[in-house]
């Protein structure tokens, strides 16, 4: 993408309405704790001119519950995610969540959909005028009314769990293209969002990385209770952390189910993708020790009846 459009979209998100996902809202919403499916994605059609990227998709995801869409390239996965946030609008079909149809919303209530969710770009895109300290403070700046100490606590917290603390004073022109992946990462992270949606968080990072990478996507989910769609082309992070795996083919959902059920599937791309990424099956019998959406959907509640409304 070129770095034009790229701000463009950041900003769209960041900037102009910013959205960086506010978790201290979230306490408040009683909506978004009814059971039933969190996100719907309903008969979604998209068509950039003549071509149909995405063709009739159907996905529902629960609260609490990590989706992890794999394909391969131009399968229309960051396409999808997009429609989640409204950075694209569908040709037709609907994407609820929480009941709301996101394409019907007008800017006030789109911006304040938007601020439940937290979104990690594929190209990381960090506001390149800003230092990696500022790019993460950010949101907390916007969107809270925590004080300098505060804030520099919990940045300094988040760079530090994504091992880019000693960066905090750099500009993102000076920083490897791995480090800024984690500071967009820690940017999204910040604010504790309720949903979580990440564009290929582990791509570009070495494997130990990638591991912490998807051990802070289980946190996320474990200790808030996080909604997440994690688009990955990394089979072992997608096998670890995944509830259910959804593999889109040329813009349909080919397989859809637990990591297990599409490993076993006989589906000719999906063995293809699956085989060729080498994954080992034992990996998928230690994931007994997960806990399930419902449980962290359980602790979630606790934790936000502990602890009441939070300050915004
Ligand atoms: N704004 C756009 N205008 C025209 N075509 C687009 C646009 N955005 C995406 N496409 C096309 O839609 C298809 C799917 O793109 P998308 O970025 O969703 O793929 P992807 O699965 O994320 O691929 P990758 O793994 O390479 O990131 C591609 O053919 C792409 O060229
Ligand atoms: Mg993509």
């Amino acid at each position: 993408m070129r770095l034009a459009a790229q701000r463009a979209e950041v900003s769209d998100w960041v900037g102009y309405e910013v959205g960086y996902g506010v978790g201290y809202e979230v306490g408040t919403m009683s909506e978004s704790d009814a059971d039933g499916p969190q996100i719907i994605i309903e008969d979604l059609v998209k068509r950039f001119g003549e071509r149909t990227v995405l063709d009739h998709i159907n996905i529902k995801i629960d609260r609490g519950e990590t989706l992890v869409v794999i394909g391969g390239s131009g399968a229309g996965k960051s396409t999808l995610v997009r429609h989640l946030i409204a950075l694209e609008r569908p040709t037709s079909g609907r994407i609820l969540v929480d009941g709301v149809d996101m394409a019907a919303l007008g800017d006030f209530e789109l911006s304040r959909v938007r601020r439940r969710f937290g979104m990690v770009f594929q190209k990381y895109a960090l506001f390149d005028s800003m230092t990696v300290y500022d790019n993460v403070a950010f949101p907390l700046r916007e969107q809270t009314k925590m004080s300098e100490r505060e804030i520099k606590d919990r940045v300094m917290v988040k760079l530090d769990e994504l091992g880019v603390a000693h960066a905090a004073a750099r500009m993102p022109a000076e920083i490897s293209g791995g480090m800024a992946k984690r500071v967009g990462i820690a940017r999204a992270l910040v604010l504790e969002p309720e949903i979580l949606i990440y564009d290929e968080p582990t791509s570009g990072l070495d494997p130990v990385t990638s591991r912490t990478v998807d051990e802070l996507i289980e946190e996320m989910r474990e200790r808030f209770g996080v909604t997440s769609v994690v688009i990955t082309h990394d089979m072992a992070s997608a096998f670890d952390i995944a509830d259910r795996v959804a593999m889109l083919v040329r813009g349909k959902i080919a397989v859809e189910g637990p990591p297990e059920n599409v490993m076993a599937s006989d589906h000719e791309d999906v063995q293809r993708f699956v085989h060729s990424s080498a994954i080992d099956p034992a990996r998928i019998a230690q994931r007994s020790a997960r806990k399930s959406p419902a449980q962290v959907r359980a602790l979630r509640k606790e934790r936000l009846a502990k602890q009441g409304a939070p300050k915004v």
